[in-house]
């Protein structure tokens, strides 16, 4: 990818308003706000979308499920996925949502055209849909005939009127777009499993539902009002619309696109039916899309029943934004899947982070104090250092087309290069000795040398950890900037002379793990374990009380139960062993602390308000898989129950 146009527009995938962002929604939108900040610090006029698809039926089933009006119901997940990107500082500059008047008259405008030009018919659609991947699958397709060969889940069979895009027309276009660009699906090996799907046949696209409602409707000249438009169709659309195609189209000079990144799971979406779309309205192909990878926790895979999927605000908060940037981006190939885990981001923050980079601010901090009274001069570096710097620079000059070829964490280790030079100078040349033995102006030049390896590196860093290089910037005493970033990296050139601001050290070591796993706690205890006290740091504090926001509380599930079961712990006080039915294939068995308070016998057959997504635990040798709401003062514990009875299983919300 050349550097050479003008203006440049990055994008995110849009994200579903059926639930709260995870790791997986930062990993993507983290990578795009590292290339837009790469992109704007080297002088491109940058534009970077992202926001949220709330249409579709899967929006709709999740809204009743929790008793909402769907769009009082995207409206709240909306907004946490804008809270997050804000407080992560990311650097958008349009969010997006589908529900947006503009982006549903653009939609409608684009139908209008592909419809105009030919590639819209009307036929009866006969098939299987999967509500969680808003998919149709040919039955051929389907495992064991029913399930969807992406999430497994159950489909539904669908027979209805539906209007249709012309997809199979494209396909000769579209392998053609794929062989003269060969760079046009990232990694390359994603570009060969789309060319081979291709070549495999396309079949016609549904691209209206009339089962439901929650979408964007026909053009009023269709006079069809009884159709809305496929989540894809609208959703892909966002691309265009946010620059005002078919409404202002102000800012369709950014488009193409200069990167779409999504995840592999919708490469089939953005790699075929969008370059169709794109190609039916007569507009310009994109010149990137970037698929990574999948994320896993502790090499399982996430999921909301397993309670372990990861959640960025914690992790951030725990162990610094900028310090989850760079493991994310650094721990995985770009395209190949990641996993996380609390050990190995500690890794890198004690290694990477804290011996290579950090301890090198430190030892600069210690020379220039010790010996030039903070003074950093950099006039002689050339004269002794002149293959250091060489080296250095070597290594700057490649980084700039990995980043844009994606290759991020190659980008990261080349970076880290220069910090060996430096590191190795040290050791090499000791400035303690050539202070003793009189080489005053060998070891300021060595000083000198590494303040400029620290800031050459900061520049380059600043994308993936901007605070973190801000402050080593502001301890060097320069901005990083396209100015900045012209003289040090593209130049070669080195800091002015200045007076070094001493900083408290960059990456404390961390000993272990910062997020405990999160134990059912005591409810006749009435205390709040640990993890759940550190989730509430971010919080605002109001006369005592920490505020979270509504995304921390959606990552609770609580549900309706029925007891179905109830005896003694035997030997225990406290404790009652019950089997509580939430709507699951089996009872969840609850150990509940109430026995000083409520009998077995007063517990059977009641209705209970139970944390459904807490770690099991064990309680006396028992296994523990739920934790029930109560409320206790001085008189006493009581259970909180829902007020009428309801189906066991029925979210709380
Ligand atoms: N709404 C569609 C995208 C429409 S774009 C025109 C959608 N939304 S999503 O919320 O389900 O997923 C958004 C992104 O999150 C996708 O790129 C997906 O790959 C990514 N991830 C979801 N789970 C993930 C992991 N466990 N790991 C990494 N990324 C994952 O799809």
């Amino acid at each position: 990818m050349s550097n050479s146009c003008k203006k440049a527009y990055i994008t995110t995938p849009i994200y579903y308003v059926n639930d709260i962002a995870h790791i997986g929604h930062a990993y993507t939108t983290i990578i795009a706000d590292v290339l837009t900040r790469y992109s704007r610090m080297s002088g491109l006029d940058t534009f970077f979308l992202t926001g949220t698809d709330e249409h579709g039926q899967k929006i709709e089933e999740a809204a009743k499920s929790r008793g909402k009006s769907t769009q009082a119901y995207a409206d709240e997940i909306s907004a946490t996925f804008k809270n997050l990107w804000d407080d992560f500082g990311i650097s958008y500059d349009k969010f997006i949502r589908t529900t947006d008047a503009d982006h549903m008259k653009g939609v409608q405008k684009a139908f209008s055209v592909m419809h105009e030009n030919g590639d819209i018919y009307k036929d009866t659609y006969k098939g299987h849909y999967c509500i969680s991947c808003e998919t149709f699958f040919p039955e051929i397709q389907l495992v064991d005939g029913e399930f969807c060969p992406e999430c497994g889940k159950s489909t539904t069979v669908v027979e209805e009127e539906s209007y249709f895009f012309k997809l199979s027309a494209y396909e000769d276009k579209l392998l053609a777009w794929y062989h003269e660009n060969p760079d046009c699906i990232l990694p390359r090996s994603k570009r060969n499993e789309v060319i081979r799907f291709v070549e495999g046949g396309l079949q016609d696209l549904s691209i209206t539902r009339t089962s439901f409602d929650w979408g964007v409707k026909l053009p009023a000249q269709m006079n069809d009002p009884k159709h809305v438009m496929y989540v894809w169709l609208d959703a892909l659309m966002n691309y265009v619309t946010a620059l005002g195609y078919g409404t202002d189209e102000a800012k369709m000079d950014y488009w193409p696109a200069r990167v779409h990144l999504i995840g592999k799971d919708i490469l089939r979406f953005h790699a075929i039916y969008w370059p169709a779309f794109l190609m039916s309205l007569g507009l310009p192909m994109p010149k990137h899309i970037a698929a990574h990878g999948w994320w896993t926790r502790d090499g399982e895979k996430m999921s909301k029943s397993k309670g372990n999927v990861v959640n960025p605000r914690e992790v951030a908060e725990a162990y610094g934004l900028d310090n989850f940037r760079y493991f994310m981006l650094r721990e995985v190939p770009f395209g190949g899947d990641g996993d996380f885990s609390q050990k190995a981001l500690i890794d890198r923050i004690n290694s990477d982070l804290g011996n290579d980079l950090g301890n090198l601010l430190n030892r600069l901090i210690g020379m220039s104090g010790k010996y030039f009274e903070g003074k950093v001069d950099s006039s002689l570096v050339e004269k002794y250092y002149q293959t250091e710097l060489d080296e250095v620079d070597a290594s700057l000059e490649k980084l700039e087309p990995l980043l844009f070829e994606m290759q991020i964490h190659r980008y990261l280790e080349e970076l880290w290069r220069p910090l060996t030079v430096a590191n190795k100078a040290i050791d090499k040349y000791e400035p303690w000795n050539l202070m003793k033995n009189g080489k005053e102006e060998e070891a300021m030049a060595l000083n000198g040398l590494i303040a400029a390896i620290l800031a050459k590196v900061s520049v380059m860093l600043y994308p993936v950890m901007p605070e973190v290089c801000t402050k080593i910037s502001e301890a060097l005493s320069f901005k990083i900037n396209h100015t900045t970033w012209q003289k040090l990296i593209k130049e070669k050139k080195l800091l002015d002379s200045f007076t070094i601001e001493k900083i408290p050290p960059l990456f404390p070591r961390i000993e272990e793990p910062l997020i405990e796993q999160a134990e059912p706690k005591d409810i006749s205890s009435g205390k709040n374990n640990k993890a759940e006290k550190a989730k509430v740091t971010e919080s605002t504090k109001t006369e005592g009380v920490a505020l979270i926001g509504i995304d921390q509380f959606f990552q609770t599930s609580l549900k309706v139960g029925t007891v179905v079961e109830a005896q003694e712990v035997p030997k225990s006080k406290k404790l009652l062993l019950l089997q509580v039915d939430i709507g699951e294939e089996q009872p969840r068995q609850v150990v509940a602390g109430i026995k000083e308070w409520y009998s077995a016998e007063d517990m059977l057959g009641t209705q209970v308000c139970v944390v459904a997504n807490l770690k099991p635990a064990k309680l006396m040798g028992l296994k523990s898989e739920g934790m029930l709401l109560a409320a206790k003062d001085e008189s006493g514990l009581c259970m909180i129950r829902p007020e009428k009875p309801k189906t066991a299983g029925t979210p709380i919300s």
